[in-house]
C-alpha cells in the first residue's frame, strides 16, 4: 500500500542552499572595491534576495491581510530586509483589493562578537515594547542561527500581550547549535557559514554590500575586535 507523506508547506516553500553550494565568483557581479580582498564568493545575489522577498511579502499579506500590522525591525542587521519587505507589502497594498495598514517599530539587540554568538542577548535600544499590547506584530529579522535572539525577543514580547506575533527571517542557518526554533516565514536556509552583506555584518563592516557573501579567513583577522 502506498504511504503518503504530508509535505509541510513552509518547508516545501523554503529554498535550501546546500552545503556544497559554490555560489558565484565575485567577478560576475559588482562588489565594492574596499571589500574585494575580503570575500570568497557571492552566495545569494541581491536580485535573488529581492525576488524571494517579494514572494514573502505576498505570503505575509495573504495570511495577515485584513489586520493592522506593526512591523518590528530587529536592528541593525534586519534594516535592509525590513525596508525591502515593506516596500513589497506597500506595492501589494497599492495594487490589490485587500490592503493591510502598516506601522513600524524598531528594536536593537546585540548578541554577536566577531563571528561568534555570545550567550547573552541584550536589548540596547529601540521603541518601548509595551506599545505593542493588543497588536498584530510581524518581527522582521535578518538571520536565525541558534534561535536565542528570537526566543529572547519573543519572551520579552509575550509579557506585553500582543494579539498575534509572526516572525519572518530572511535566512535560517542549518547548524547543530540551533535550539530548534523556526520562524513562521523564511527566505533561505543556509549552511553553517558566517555570511555578510545586505546589512549582515562582521563587527559592523559589510552592511554596505548588496549581495550576501562568504567572508574569507583573512578578513576575519583583519576586522577582528
Ligand atoms: P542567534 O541568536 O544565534 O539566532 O543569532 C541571531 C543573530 O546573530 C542575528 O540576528 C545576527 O545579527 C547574528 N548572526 C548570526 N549569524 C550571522 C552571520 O552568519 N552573519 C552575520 N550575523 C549573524
Ligand atoms: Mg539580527
Amino acid at each position: 500500500m502506498a504511504t503518503y507523506h504530508q509535505i509541510e508547506p513552509k518547508v516545501a516553500l523554503l529554498r535550501q542552499i546546500p552545503d556544497d553550494e559554490k555560489g558565484y565568483e565575485l567577478d560576475l557581479f559588482c562588489v565594492p572595491k574596499h571589500y574585494e580582498e575580503d570575500l570568497d564568493r557571492v552566495i545569494i545575489p541581491h536580485g535573488l534576495i529581492m525576488d524571494r522577498t517579494e514572494r514573502l511579502a505576498r505570503d505575509i499579506v495573504r495570511d495577515m491581510g485584513g489586520h493592522h500590522i506593526v512591523a518590528l525591525c530587529v536592528l541593525k542587521g534586519g534594516y535592509k530586509f525590513f525596508s525591502d519587505l515593506l516596500d513589497y507589502i506597500k506595492a501589494l497594498n497599492q495594487n490589490c483589493d485587500k490592503s493591510v495598514p502598516l506601522t513600524v517599530d524598531f528594536i536593537r539587540l546585540k548578541s554577536y562578537c566577531n563571528d561568534q554568538s555570545t550567550n547573552s542577548v541584550k536589548v540596547i535600544g529601540g521603541d518601548e515594547l509595551s506599545t505593542l499590547t493588543g497588536k498584530n506584530v510581524l518581527i522582521v529579522e535578518d538571520i536565525v542561527e541558534t534561535g536565542r535572539t528570537m526566543e529572547t525577543l519573543l519572551s520579552l514580547l509575550s509579557e506585553c500581550n500582543p494579539k498575534m506575533v509572526k516572525v519572518v527571517s530572511l535566512l535560517v542557518k542549518r547548524t547543530p547549535r540551533s535550539s530548534g526554533y523556526r520562524p513562521d516565514y523564511m527566505g533561505f536556509e543556509v549552511p553553517d557559514w558566517f555570511l555578510v552583506g545586505y546589512a549582515l555584518d562582521y563587527n559592523e563592516y559589510f552592511r554596505d554590500l548588496g549581495h550576501i557573501c562568504i567572508l574569507n579567513e583573512k578578513a576575519k583577522v583583519k576586522y577582528k575586535v
